[in-house]
């Protein structure tokens, strides 16, 4: 199992649209994959099409009690794919305020998963982290195998991966655990821009091979999937967007020498208590 950080604490980089439609394509491909909102805001959730302000339980259940709330109990089944979501919640930002003074207050989601894998498998997770580098953000890093970093092509952003970079450096010293830089992702590309092109250079420069191949394109059809509450995949398969994630998914998969299989043959009666607790 996989577990991936999608983090930048620059808002608007993409990191929601990436986890949504990166863990789409993946489920697509017959890999079983959870998505985990831990962004306040909730932009996943609500680009998924669920209404988290009509939930009576939600992540932030979850990281405050999780034996009271386990994992299972929140998950939603996302479209026919073998796409599960843990919703995220305004009162997030609550819990933030709430853990910050404990001893454990980063290992909150570490915890939650620990419990819930125990039980339930997953090829890959995905945590779409708030912009910024507080608690939840730190709960994210704790509980991943591995980071994915979206960023523009804008000259600002090497600054906040230098923060990012402390941060993690901080985070993992002296623990037990590791966690790997799967990527960063350029994304909102725009052909034929110079400066783009430029600055796409200079990351690759600095960042080496680290730097997927793949880039995302600026393509409205992302933003209007988001809209229409669905991965873009399911929304225009044809859209530059859709397409730029099913590569992205190819290369990650690549990556990580992770075999490809078929969905129709997968057991999923792992998965019925989800689906009896799911809507
Ligand atoms: N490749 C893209 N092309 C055009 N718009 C995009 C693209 N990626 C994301 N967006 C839009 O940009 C906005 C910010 O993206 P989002 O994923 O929410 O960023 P973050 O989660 O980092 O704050 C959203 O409205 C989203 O629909
Ligand atoms: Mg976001």
């Amino acid at each position: 199992m996989k577990i991936v950080a999608v983090v930048n604490q620059k808002g608007g980089v993409a990191k929601t649209t990436t986890t949504v439609n990166l863990g789409a394509c993946l489920a697509e491909r017959g890999m079983r994959t959870l998505l985990v909102d831990l962004d306040p805001q909730a932009n996943m959730t609500t680009g998924l099409g669920v209404e988290w302000y009509n939930l009576p339980v939600a992540l932030h259940s979850v990281l405050l009690d999780n034996e009271e709330t386990p994992l299972k109990s929140i998950l939603k089944r996302i479209e026919d794919l073998p796409l599960y979501l843990a919703p995220g919640h305004l009162d997030l930002a609550h819990v933030e305020t709430i853990l910050a003074p404990r001893p454990d207050s980063a290992y909150r989601l570490r915890n939650a998963f620990e419990n819930h894998f125990e039980e339930f498998d997953y090829d890959w997770v995905l945590i779409d982290c708030p912009p910024s580098l507080g608690t939840l953000t730190q709960n994210a890093i704790v509980a991943s195998s591995h980071l994915l970093i979206p960023t523009e092509p804008k000259y600002y952003a090497f600054a906040g991966m230098d923060t990012l970079n402390k941060m993690i450096v901080g985070l993992t010293k002296g623990l037990r655990f590791k966690v790997d830089l799967l990527g960063v992702l350029v994304t909102m590309y725009e052909r034929g821009t110079k400066l783009h092109q430029t600055i796409a250079a200079e990351i690759r420069e600095r960042f080496g091979d680290k730097v997927f191949e793949t880039m995302i394109y600026k393509n409205v059809r992302l933003s209007e999937s988001e809209v229409e509450g669905k991965p873009i995949i399911l929304f225009d398969r044809k859209a530059s967007g859709a397409q730029n994630y099913e590569a992205l998914a190819e290369e990650i998969l690549e990556r990580v020498g992770m075999p490809h299989y078929n969905a129709n043959e997968l057991p999923f009666h792992q998965f019925k208590e989800i689906e009896n607790h799911a809507n």
